[in-house]
């Protein structure tokens, strides 16, 4: 019998963070993980660039490992590339990662949250679609950082990474009004649960960190 064959993809290591919760769920899985390590970050790309550059990825992994399941474990991709992967790959269910907004928004008590993602991911109709939809009711921070995922690739690589760069890129997701202040911010690149303790350490007060990877394990799980 052969076994489900599952492909990950993301432009780098940030997609171990989706596969790492899939594998709980599906042990017995065939797995093939591709980075386009080439092409990263993609958090900078113009949106037709990027495109076409994923969709041509695509097309070779496909080619060469037929998957059951695509899952894009990518938010810079996936709010923008996923029409156009179903598009071209009909026979492919794809599985994408796009920022968890509507669980902030409905766990907020302070009704301020914050969504820390790439500079792309930030800019997109489709987050700002999310925004008006599920957090009508909340003040939104969008914060796009120009470096937390190179970072979070230094330290996958055991490169030194620096408390103090991390701790200006998470800043502007702290915001304070009065008595209120955020209470849940979205991870919403892939590659920043990677550095998930070291936020915790330096962020200036407690926060709910929210990482979308379990319910997207679950929904490989339902496709499948
Ligand atoms: N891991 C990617 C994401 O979820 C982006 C990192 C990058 O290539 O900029 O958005």
């Amino acid at each position: 019998m052969s076994r489900t064959r599952i492909l990950v993809f993301d432009s780098g290591l940030g997609g171990l963070t989706v596969f790492r919760e899939i594998a709980k769920l599906l042990p017995d899985a065939d797995f093939v993980y591709a980075a386009d390590d080439a092409g990263f970050p993609y958090g900078g790309w113009a949106a037709d660039d990027l495109v076409w550059r994923v969709v041509a990825v695509m097309r070779r992994l496909v080619g060469e490992f037929h998957p059951d399941v695509a899952v894009v474990a990518c938010n810079t991709a996936s709010t923008l590339v996923l029409p156009h992967l179903r598009a071209a790959f009909p026979d492919i269910p794809f599985v994408g990662t796009v920022p968890a907004i509507k669980p902030a928004a409905g766990r907020s008590r302070s009704h301020m949250i914050s969504v820390l993602a790439t500079p792309g991911t930030v800019a997109r109709d489709y987050t700002r679609d999310l925004v008006a939809s599920f957090a009508a009711h909340c003040r939104v921070e969008l914060v796009g950082s120009q470096n937390l995922a190179r970072i979070a690739e230094d330290f996958m690589h055991g490169r030194p990474v620096s408390d103090d760069a991390i701790a200006a890129e998470i800043a502007p997701c702290f915001v304070q009004d009065g008595e209120r202040r955020t209470d849940e911010i979205v991870l919403a690149c892939t590659h920043y649960p990677l550095l998930l303790a070291q936020f915790e350490r330096l962020a200036p007060w407690p926060v709910e960190w929210i990482d979308p990877a379990p319910a997207i394990a679950r929904r490989v799980e339902f496709v499948l």
